[in-house]
């Protein structure tokens, strides 16, 4: 803590806060919840189990406090930014509320209590999903344990059966949904979970078997469909909580990436040759985050807007160009300041849209402070001196790993595009000299990227641009006339 700048020591006070509050709003669900279940006594209640309820104020109060320190040591990062915490807390609180709307008028078995652990999956981590259940498990059980309206020295088997169902139907949520990348996946993992909960069901009521038949047969039904219920419930929620917060989940990606998305729309229509070079970009970044073990989706998302800055003026662009070029015409001082210009704007329109701002940052950090060597070398020829700094762009350079990955498939894919020759060993000298060059000029410095992974995306690139831009083959240039027999023959043709 002592290694903190005075900004993070401020954005985590401001954390803190957040935690405070989401303790107090947790609080009043809990007073909520007493006076529900003790309508007409819920007075007498709190004064006559006031142990009990101090009990249960100060266990809260620990478990929310073990977040806060899991993040504070595992995901510092994820703490500076106080919508996070805001987020982790309101999940769970909304994941309480439901689950005892349900337990209450419903049924105690209908609880949808796995609907956490797909929130949290799909916007936190799979890591931290598994701890987060953990701990909303032991809410759910303390509640249950504290504000029992049964003696204390009559717990029955329920409440522990309902801590297994939420914290085993959980866990087997996050694995289960872990690679799902379909709302009917999600869907069908809510199915999948039902088999371990009504196994839990069947296995403690299984006294009633006897006694009460009906009750034991519905309590197997009502597990069964809580399973469903808590993936369609996630299904619901996500979407608020992917704008609210603007967090990116798999299926948010896959529509910023549907080809009906606004922005895509847009460049596809106005700066047609900017959207197939991003098409490609965004292929290749796909790939190489595949390589690295980064999100592949992100990386794929990030490309195809990394140069939505060019609809300001898309034209100004080669890729757009036809007959006319703009350039010819204006001073190559103004020439690089229209073109560097293209990575704010980017960053900017991406930002008014309400794209998150992960993407909205690789935008702006996809050229980082690389010189516009073009113009600079024009500036040269014309005027015989020029500063460097007039001819580069802007910065910052990549903070992240999806930000250089699409940092360099951007100028692999303008450098192959170039070349006539794409044999795998001619694009492998242009990948390291592009790779290279990035290296010598500072570019990586600030994002966490090993030499490994450079290497590793180089081959990567390699393979995959050998693929894209495949050398054609050479068809043997003969002509055969009617009588099938070769009556002419060449070198070569081109085709
Ligand atoms: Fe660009
Ligand atoms: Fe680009």
């Amino acid at each position: 803590m002592g290694l903190l700048g005075t900004d993070t020591k401020k954005k985590l006070a401001m954390s803190g806060l957040v935690f405070v509050f989401c303790y107090l709003v947790m609080l009043f669900v809990v007073f909520l919840i007493i006076v529900v279940g003790n309508f007409s006594g819920w007075q007498t209640y709190i004064v006559e189990n006031f142990p009990e309820v101090l009990s249960l104020i100060v266990s809260i109060f620990f478990l929310f406090g073990i977040v806060y320190w899991y993040y504070l040591f595992e995901d510092a990062d994820a703490l500076v930014n106080r919508k996070n915490i805001l987020l982790i807390f309101t999940i769970l609180i909304v994941s309480v509320i439901i689950s005892y709307i349900f337990g209450e008028f419903v049924h105690i078995d209908s609880r949808p209590v796995a609907v956490f652990a797909f929130l949290a999956l799909f916007l936190t981590s799979r890591r931290h999903a598994l701890f987060l259940n953990f701990i909303f498990s032991f809410v759910m059980f303390v509640i249950d344990l504290f504000t029992n309206t049964a003696p204390m020295t009559n717990i029955n088997n329920e409440i522990y059966a309902s801590f297994l169902l939420s914290f085993i139907g959980g866990t087997v949520a996050v694995f289960l949904a872990g690679k799902v990348k379909t709302r009917g996946g999600l869907l069908l993992s809510g199915v999948f979970i039902a088999v371990p909960t009504v196994l839990i069901v069947m296995l403690f009521n299984l006294p009633e078997i006897t006694t009460d038949w009906i009750e034991y047969v519905s309590s197997v039904g009502f597990r069964i469909l809580s399973s469903i219920l808590s993936a369609v419930l996630a299904l619901a929620l996500l979407p608020f909580f992917e704008h609210a917060f603007n967090r990116l989940t798999v299926f948010r990606l896959r529509e910023l990436t549907s080809t009906d998305a606004a922005l895509l729309v847009r460049l596809k229509k106005e700066a047609p040759g900017t959207f197939n070079h991003s098409l490609i970009v965004a292929q290749l970044a796909e790939t190489c985050a595949v390589a690295v073990g980064e999100n592949a989706e992100l990386a794929r998302t990030a490309a195809y807007y990394h140069d939505v800055g060019k609809l300001k003026q898309p034209d100004c662009f080669t890729e757009n160009q036809t007959d006319y070029n703009v350039h010819d015409e204006i001073t190559p001082e103004l020439s690089a300041d229209i073109i560097r210009s293209h990575t704010k704007d980017g960053y900017d329109l991406l930002i008014k849209s309400h794209l998150p701002k992960i993407i909205a940052d690789v935008a702006l950090e996809h050229h980082g402070t690389l010189p516009i060597k073009y113009f600079y070398d024009k500036a040269i020829r014309y005027s015989g001196d020029a500063d460097l700094k007039d001819f580069s762009y802007l910065g910052p350079i990549p903070q992240t790993k999806i930000a250089a990955i699409v940092m360099i498939c951007d100028g692999a894919e303008a450098a192959a595009r170039a070349m006539s020759d794409r044999t795998p060993e001619k694009v492998e000298k242009v990948c390291r000299s592009i790779i290279e060059e990035r290296m010598d000029l500072g570019q990586f410095d600030e994002c966490d990227i090993t030499m490994k992974e450079l290497t590793v995306i180089k081959k990567a690139l390699v393979e995959a641009l050998s693929g894209v831009h495949h050398h054609r083959v050479k068809y043997p240039a003969i002509q055969f006339g009617r009588d099938r027999q070769a009556v002419k023959t060449e070198d070569d043709r081109n085709e």
